[in-house]
């Protein structure tokens, strides 16, 4: 065993699939979450790919003692990842209270207990929200960064100050932010995946559903932008590669192999696609063809971002492998096997 890992928010999708990458590295996993959005069945997914049951404890990380209870109970704890957040970005335009207190007292309670239990290492959940519309492409990690346009991406912000300036005032840990770009696609055993309530906001759970016949038809928001089919570019990482990104992560801090006490890095394939493309690259690696509309633009997305993945490549040692439609064909195996259980 390399050590023990306390995995925040363990239970959700990039949670889950880190679990399995850190337990298949010979990391013992400590899963943390209150499932408000997940389902208790991924540990036994988690523990049908690995062979191994990670450790579960269901809690709201906003319960500060329920935490240290949690140290407590699990001594030695070295590394700790944050994916415990709300994560809907129209969600938190209506109610921003709400994102701005689960987001941010989660990550409070844990850079206050960390010292006193010996964590060494945090690693931090972020995103290319940060960066906006970029000026520049590809994206690299000295990019500004911009306004906020929603309060769930000023908590991102907020939260990489806050554990910047925490290290910096001598917090005797190291952190590395993780920007991820868009996340998409599933285990390829299809034990685990996205689960998305309600009707999904993101492209590719609204890609698969469509093609699932659960939504009638997929809108495609905008073809009048500036970009060579008109429709919207971003950079799809399948989440088994950024699973594997944040086993790194660990590896280098527990290493003593970091450069600074906080590091960030972009974590992306280095490859723009629009949303025509994808749903090209969808109909025929799966062979279904999906229904959809042009319609008007929907308000607050950027035009195009994708990364500049060289440091994470050169520094980390990751560089994400799977192919745009390997990763969309996981994201179409875990919809059919949803359909196969009866979920959807
Ligand atoms: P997810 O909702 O599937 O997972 C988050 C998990 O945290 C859920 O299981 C939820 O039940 C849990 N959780 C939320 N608040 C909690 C609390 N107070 N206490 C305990 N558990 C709590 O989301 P995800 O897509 O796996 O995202 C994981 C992280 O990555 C989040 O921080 C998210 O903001 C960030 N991120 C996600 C994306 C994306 O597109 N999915 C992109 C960039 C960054
Ligand atoms: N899109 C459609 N139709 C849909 C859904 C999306 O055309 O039904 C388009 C969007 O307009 C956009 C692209 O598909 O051009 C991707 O949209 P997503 O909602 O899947 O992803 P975003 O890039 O808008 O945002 C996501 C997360 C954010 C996160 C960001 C970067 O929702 O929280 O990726 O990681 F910050």
């Amino acid at each position: 065993m390399k050590g023990r890992i306390l995995v925040t928010g363990g239970a959700g999708y990039i949670g889950s699939h880190t679990a399995v990458e850190l337990q298949n590295a010979g990391y013992e996993v400590i899963i943390l979450d209150n499932l408000s959005n997940s389902n208790a069945e991924v540990i036994d997914g988690i523990e049908r790919i690995t062979g191994i049951r990670p450790a579960f404890v269901k809690m709201d990380l906003q319960d500060k003692e329920a935490l240290r209870q949690l140290f407590e109970d699990y001594p030695g704890i070295k590394g700790v990842i944050n994916f415990a957040a709300s994560k809907a970005v129209g969600e938190s335009v209506k109610k921003p209270l709400l994102y701005y207190r689960n987001n941010l007292v989660t990550i409070l309670n844990l850079l206050d207990l960390m010292p006193d239990y010996g964590v060494e290492a945090l690693v931090f959940s972020s995103s290319c929200t940060v960066y906006g519309q970029p000026d520049i492409l590809p994206v690299t990690e000295e990019a500004p960064i911009k306004p906020a346009l929603s309060p769930y991406g000023n908590t991102k912000q907020i939260c990489e100050e806050i554990i910047t300036d925490t290290i910096h005032a001598g917090a005797p840990f190291k952190s590395i932010l993780l920007r991820y770009f868009n996340p998409v696609g599933a285990h390829p055993s299809a034990e685990i995946g996205e689960l998305p309530l309600g009707v999904p906001q993101n492209l590719l759970p609204y890609v698969t559903q469509t093609a699932m016949g659960i939504r009638e038809k997929l809108s495609v928001f905008g073809d009048d932008y500036d970009t060579p089919d008109g429709s919207c570019i971003r950079d799809y990482i399948h989440v088994v590669d950024l699973a594997k990104a944040h086993v790194k992560a660990v590896d280098r801090m527990l290493n003593g192999e970091s450069a600074d006490a906080v590091e960030i890095f972009n974590l992306g394939t280095g490859k723009g696609v629009s949303v025509l493309e994808l749903i090209k690259t969808f109909e025929e690696s799966t062979g279904v063809k999906l229904n959809y509309e042009i319609v008007g633009r929907r308000e607050g997305d950027i035009t195009k971002v994708w990364a500049d993945p060289e440091k994470a490549n050169k520094v980390l040692g990751w560089t994400a492998t799977e192919t745009l439609a390997d990763t969309l064909t996981s994201a179409w195996k875990w919809q059919q096997h949803l359909r196969e259980k009866g979920i959807m």
